[in-house]
């Protein structure tokens, strides 16, 4: 068992302040265990308490991870000033105050990010030291050419001189325009400077992996989802890129083609 204070407990797990939790206790608005409580310094266990605020249940776990299928049009940034940021569309009982997005996608770009407020982890995610590579679906100007794969294994250069790790690329069965790309690395738009080093032009790019988390079909641009920490796992188990091209290639390429942005 380890107790801390009610007040402590939720606003490490909401937006709450310690000030408004005061005001909601007050209005009777919060229970422990099925019991209004009537002060906000009560002893919680964190282990075991089922803290409700307006009927709606606290997530007991000290650390959250949300996955949201990212639409185009919004920043990967909790700023305020940086347009339509996308924490606005995580819902806020799914939210709290010191969630961030675990590594960036383009304005432009489709696909998986992960929020959270574990530091930890989003350095694993984000530093190319860890390995953790990123799987993207992209629709190209001109049709995929196998010369591709050569390319992107060796170390391809960008047009700034900067050189890439090696990647994979495969094309797509569906349609030669779409190809998938597995990186372990994030450059600054690495996928559509590779493409554009190799003489061809990204026109939609959509993260569909994180390590062997896959986005799930269900997840429409826009949603997201609460990962329970077995999904979290998932991220350090590698998936391999041909077996992933082969059973999932058709599901993520039928989806970009009828799901156009
Ligand atoms: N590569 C890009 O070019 N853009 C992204 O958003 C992600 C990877």
């Amino acid at each position: 068992m380890s107790f801390i204070r009610l007040d402590k407990f939720i606003s490490e797990r909401t937006e709450y302040s310690r000030s408004e939790i005061k005001r909601l206790v007050a209005k009777k608005c919060v229970t422990v265990n099925g019991e209004t409580v009537k002060s906000a310094d009560v002893k919680t266990d964190t282990e075991t308490a089922v803290v409700r605020i307006n009927g709606r249940e606290i997530c007991k776990e000290k650390y959250r991870y949300i996955l949201l299928n990212k639409p185009a049009g919004y920043v990967c940034s909790t700023s305020e000033h940086d347009g339509e940021n996308i924490m606005r569309l995580i819902p806020s009982e799914l939210r709290n105050k010191n969630m961030f997005p675990a590594g960036r996608l383009d304005k432009d770009s489709l696909g998986a990010v992960i929020i959270t407020d574990d530091g930890g982890l989003a350095h694993r995610i984000t530093s190319p030291k860890k390995h953790i590579s990123k799987i993207y679906i992209v629709k190209l100007d001109r049709p995929f050419q196998t010369k591709y794969i050569n390319l992107f294994k060796g170390n391809l250069q960008l047009a700034d001189g900067q050189v890439c790790l090696p990647a994979d690329v495969r094309g797509c069965e569906l349609s030669e325009k779409l190809a998938f790309v597995r990186l372990r690395e994030g450059k600054y738009h690495q996928v559509k400077r590779m493409f554009s080093a190799v003489g061809n032009h990204v026109e939609v790019l959509m993260r569909i992996s994180l390590g062997g988390l896959i986005l799930p079909e269900k997840l429409g641009f826009g949603q997201c989802m609460e990962l329970l920490h077995k999904d979290v796992e998932n991220l350090f188990k590698e998936p391999d890129f041909d077996d992933f091209c082969r059973d999932y290639g058709g599901d993520f390429s039928a989806f970009l083609i009828n799901n156009q942005p």
